[in-house]
């Protein structure tokens, strides 16, 4: 009889520390993050991201607020590159390393807010944000993305960019081209032009 009882505590007691967990995490970087809260992007939008952007081994691949990884762990898995994660959501990172771990994927994930980094070092960016952090980030971009980097943007457009693509797949996915930087930039003597996805 005391089995009937204990069962579904078995069940019901993990099921709660996740979602204590999750929900004690989110409230505790919410001055960070305005409210993106970690939701995951659907394996249908990361496989078409995939199809239509060709990354190589070389592609230096950032997801700005990676969540639990998927998307870079997909990335390594399908083109070979070992790409780069910021995520601030204590819950998150510690699953996006863990699974990381368990799946024998090298890819880096850091616990760091993604505005304190120099983003001029990445040529393809992934990020699935919401419209206020979006605002904040388009003008980073602008300034510090090399020409021709590629960004992605699942659910939310990027306020004050064109996109060249919008693909439809549950929800809408935005493709943007970094055109040019101004001449006077001092980051242009740094940039290299990455070798995929030509204009
Ligand atoms: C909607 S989730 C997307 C997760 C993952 N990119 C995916 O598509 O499955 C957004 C994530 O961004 C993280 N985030 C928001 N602002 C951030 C910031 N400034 N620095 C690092 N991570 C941030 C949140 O903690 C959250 O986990």
């Amino acid at each position: 009889m005391k089995y009937l009882f204990f069962a579904p505590l078995a069940i019901f007691l993990p099921l709660a520390f996740l979602k204590l967990c999750y929900a004690l995490s989110t409230v505790f970087v919410l001055r960070h993050t305005r409210g993106a809260l970690f939701v995951s992007t659907s394996r249908a939008k990361i496989r078409a991201i995939l199809e239509v952007v060709p990354l190589s081994a070389g592609t230096r691949l950032v997801d700005l607020g990676c969540g639990d990884g998927r998307f870079l762990r997909a990335a390594y898995k399908r083109y070979g590159v070992r790409g780069v994660g910021f995520e601030i959501n204590p819950w998150a990172y510690f699953l996006a390393r863990f699974l990381n771990f368990l799946k024998g994927v090298p890819v880096t994930v850091k616990r760091k807010n993604f505005f304190e980094e120099d983003l001029s070092q990445y040529d393809f960016f992934f990020c699935y944000l919401f419209p206020d952090v979006l605002l904040r980030l388009a003008p980073k971009l602008k300034k510090e993305a090399p020409p021709g980097a590629v960004i992605v943007s699942a659910n939310f457009p990027l306020p004050g960019w064109e996109p060249f693509l919008v693909l439809k797949v549950e929800d809408p996915l935005y493709f943007y081209r970094q055109e040019s930087l101004p001449r006077n930039n001092p980051l242009l003597a740094r940039q290299r032009t990455p070798k995929f996805l030509n204009p």
